[in-house]
């Protein structure tokens, strides 16, 4: 590796988004199934925000880095129909916490949705700027328009997309995925294990096999040969806008539906 892609890592990995506590809180507090809820909402939105490339891996080719384009393009492909898995783990552990069938349809992921998003308005729909429509609160919007990005096609935005594509899996892989595991599994809140088929999502993306880790690979990989002295500050620029983005999500879902960790015990200790 460069010294430049071993410095963009570094910054990743040392950004308080990727330490971020918010999902040992979900571990400590053992939220009620309604606040599970309002939590998936939010996260499913903008992972769903994530996955589609839009004119991302075509700009790639088109400004001559079609090695880039390929990688970008792998990616793409391999997040196809993730969302009903996402929407069947939400069900399951939705069902364990409350001990009863809140869904017993674990495969209609418009209804399981809808309920999440339910919740979200139960539970954040005060928050400043909530929005009723999407259900979606300001800080969920910052970090989703960060993709709307990959609708241009301009050479700037197009670093600046990579960048945030680097930070994107860097995040997904060591953070956002081992914490769902964290919480959902390793936890024992929910009887869960990452066997059982409705939890093939977590199973998918965890660990040394999962897509997470190719997704990684594939993003340093092409953001390596990229960063030049042209591109490394937007480049730079479009990971801090990801990272800096989806701390603002962790941080007002963190303190409002997990009381940021702080539990009773430790209010009465
Ligand atoms: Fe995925
Ligand atoms: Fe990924």
């Amino acid at each position: 590796m460069t010294p430049a892609i071993q410095h963009l890592i570094s910054r990743i990995q040392n950004h308080r988004c990727h330490s971020h506590p918010i999902f040992m809180h979900w571990a400590q507090v053992d939220p009620e199934p309604e606040v599970i809820g309002a939590l998936f909402h939010q996260i499913q939105k903008f992972c769903a925000a994530t996955r589609p490339g839009g004119n991302f891996p075509a700009a790639l080719d088109l400004l001559g880095m079609s090695e880039q384009s390929g990688l970008m393009q792998e990616i793409v492909e391999s997040e196809e129909d993730h969302g009903p898995e996402l929407a069947m783990m939400a069900g399951h552990i939705i069902n364990r916490a409350a001990e009863t069938q809140i869904h017993p349809e674990l495969q209609d992921q418009a209804a399981i949705e809808k309920w999440l998003k339910s919740c979200s308005d139960r539970l954040l729909g005060n928050l400043p700027g909530y929005d009723p429509a999407s259900g979606l609160t300001v800080q969920a919007r910052a970090a989703i328009a960060v993709f709307e990005r990959r609708q241009r096609t301009d050479r700037d935005s197009t670093f600046r997309n990579m960048g945030s594509a680097l930070a994107l899996e860097m995040i997904s892989n060591r953070h956002l995925i081992p914490g769902e595991k964290l919480c959902l599994v390793d936890s024992g809140l929910y009887r869960a294990t990452l066997d059982e088929p409705e939890m093939h999502y977590l199973l998918e993306h965890w660990g040394e096999i999962g897509a997470e880790q190719m997704h990684e690979k594939n993003a340093i990989e092409a953001v390596q040969h990229l960063l030049t002295e042209e591109s490394a500050r937007q480049i730079t620029q479009g990971a801090d806008e990801f990272l800096d983005s989806l701390t603002g999500l962790w941080d007002v879902l963190d303190a409002s539906l997990l009381r940021s960790g702080y539990t009773d015990d430790r209010l009465a200790a």
